[in-house]
């Protein structure tokens, strides 16, 4: 059995920075079920939204995330993030990463972007892969601290919580069952500070600008040992994902627009100009359900992304990456507009926490996407969430380091070994690539950018089927990493349809044709499950 002073499950930007901070405290896992740098983080290109200009200040940042957060963003928390947020983006400074800055009137400062409901430029970034060169930059130094084990191609299947194991104190967790990959064992580690910073749900879509990594996993394992749940069913859909037959979850940033990209339909019109003042910048909500409406009224696949009239020198200086993959696929983003549909991009609800990271349940953090701390509250301002995964993280620590010790340390109790059971190996995978794209169709299909009872009622029953079958497998066949995601999967993707019934109303990302209207007096609040 191994034991450490502190476990991050996830290496984005979240658990690596909690990661490195909490190792200047003791010993420190980070468990992570691919490569390190495998993240939703590493995929991230906008940048990060950070008050730095004089012509901006903090009451606008929080007035602009508050206005996108369609009245359920928390005002204490988005002041808390905000502000602290220079100081944690001074601190990446330190460890190497140079942010893009630009000349004016002979001095230097950073080259900000803007992006859609941002009042001002305010996006630090690197060219268009600010994600990336945050996760080198934070695996780099994870490398040099001795006080961290990266345990890659390592999944948790779930907690140890004291309520599972019968304990009549107070529950709380103590720990994590691991599936090792390479061994295909089933590691216990025992901790008393555990740390949920897994990221997203994107993969429960069929078309997400996410990488495969996505499956919801934090929540899902959160969901069964009795953590609160909030928000779930506001998904973000990101309006611009590249439309083509073998371009898989490719983004193409908002900062395009930002820069004046225009989003136009099949005729060519600027089709923005009939759903909001703001045009192509407006807020993600409106953006992507104005494309979805245009695709089904016109019958067109896909919708165009046009930044035609900026040079091409420009383009390529500023969006190398997406201006290079565009290209392999046969679109020269500097001479024709780039076709692009929706797609599921970011989970705004996630484990209910404090603007620490404390979840519900003793000893159980949650940072970074996974977590629902009141920042986004029904729709996430762009480039917001980078920020909030470094403040959090660093608050996290700070927290947990702070806290008094449980009287009962989990060094004290004798954990259970894993029992694998009389189980066999799953003989036909199928059944697993089966229901991964059932629940991948039906979720797009019934529980998408517009919503109704009818087919969210649809969706609940199919899930609920799938996911007795699930737990079959689960307790007669060994598991793998494949089984356990699909486990998820399900899991996270009932609990958004069980969100969205209950929100009879709608607001921020959640729109369903049978309730069109916000209802401030029965629904503003958080939707919360658990299963305590
Ligand atoms: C983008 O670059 O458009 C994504 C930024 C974000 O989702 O925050």
């Amino acid at each position: 059995m191994k034991e450490f002073d502190f476990v991050v499950i996830g290496s984005g930007i979240a658990g690596l920075s909690f990661a490195l901070k909490a190792a200047k405290h003791g010993s420190v896992a980070v468990i992570t079920k691919r490569k390190g740098s495998d993240s939703n983080t590493a995929w991230a290109q906008g940048g990060v939204a950070c008050v730095t200009s004089d012509e901006d200040s903090f009451d606008l940042h929080i007035r602009d995330t508050l206005e996108a957060g369609a009245g359920l963003s928390d005002e204490a928390v988005a002041r808390t993030i905000v502000t602290e947020g220079p100081e944690r983006i001074r601190e990446l400074g330190e460890l190497g990463l140079e942010f893009d800055q630009r000349e004016v009137s002979g001095h230097r400062e950073p080259d900000l972007g803007r992006e859609g409901g941002h009042s001002k430029r305010r996006v630090l970034h690197v060219q268009d892969v600010t994600g990336l060169q945050i996760e080198k930059t934070l695996l780099r130094e994870l490398e040099r601290s001795p006080r961290v084990e990266l345990l890659e191609n390592h999944m948790a299947v779930d907690l140890i919580t004291a309520g599972k194991l019968g304990f009549a104190t107070e529950d709380r967790c103590l720990g994590v069952y691991v599936l090792n990959e390479k061994t295909t064992e089933v590691e216990t580690i025992r901790t008393d500070r555990l740390v949920l910073a897994t990221g997203g749900c994107g993969k429960v879509y069929l078309y997400t600008t996410n990488p495969d990594v996505a499956t919801g996993d934090g929540v899902a394992i959160a969901w069964r040992a009795g953590a609160t749940i909030a928000n779930m069913e506001f998904v973000q859909f990101h309006p611009t994902c590249l439309f083509h037959a073998e371009a898989k979850s490719f983004l193409v940033s908002e900062a395009i627009r930002g820069e004046g990209g225009i989003l136009r339909n099949s005729r060519g019109e600027d089709f923005m100009e009939r759903y909001h003042p703001m045009k192509s910048l407006a807020p993600r909500d409106i953006v992507a359900r104005a494309i979805d409406a245009e695709i089904k009224r016109s019958g067109a696949k896909c919708v165009y992304l046009d930044i035609t009239h900026q040079s091409p020198e420009f383009l390529r200086e500023r969006f190398p990456h997406i201006y290079e993959t565009c290209l392999r696929f046969g679109i020269d983003m500097t001479k024709q507009p780039i076709p692009v549909v929706p797609a599921a991009h970011y989970q705004c609800g996630g484990i209910k926490t404090d603007v620490n990271g404390a979840t519900t349940l003793p000893g159980l953090y949650a940072i970074g996407e996974v977590a629902s701390t009141g920042l986004h509250g029904a729709n996430r301002l762009a480039s917001n969430s980078l920020l909030e995964g470094l403040v959090v993280a660093h608050r996290a620590c700070e927290a947990l380091v702070r806290a008094q010790p449980p009287a009962h340390p989990a060094r004290q109790i004798e954990l259970p070994q894993w029992q694998p059971g009389n189980v066999q190996d799953l003989d036909e995978l199928v059944v697993i690539y089966h229901n991964w794209d059932e629940i991948r169709r039906l979720m797009w299909d019934y529980v998408g950018i517009v919503r109704t009872e009818k087919r969210l009622q649809r969706a609940s029953a199919r899930l609920r089927n799938l996911q007795r079958e699930i737990r079959e497998f689960y307790w007669n066949f060994k598991i793998t990493v494949d089984l356990l995601e699909l486990r998820n999967l399900a899991t996270v993707a009932a609990l958004i349809v069980d969100s969205a019934l209950s929100r009879k109303e709608s607001r921020g990302l959640h729109y369903t044709l049978d309730y069109p209207g916000t209802d401030d007096g029965h629904f503003k609040r958080d939707t919360l499950l658990s299963r305590m």
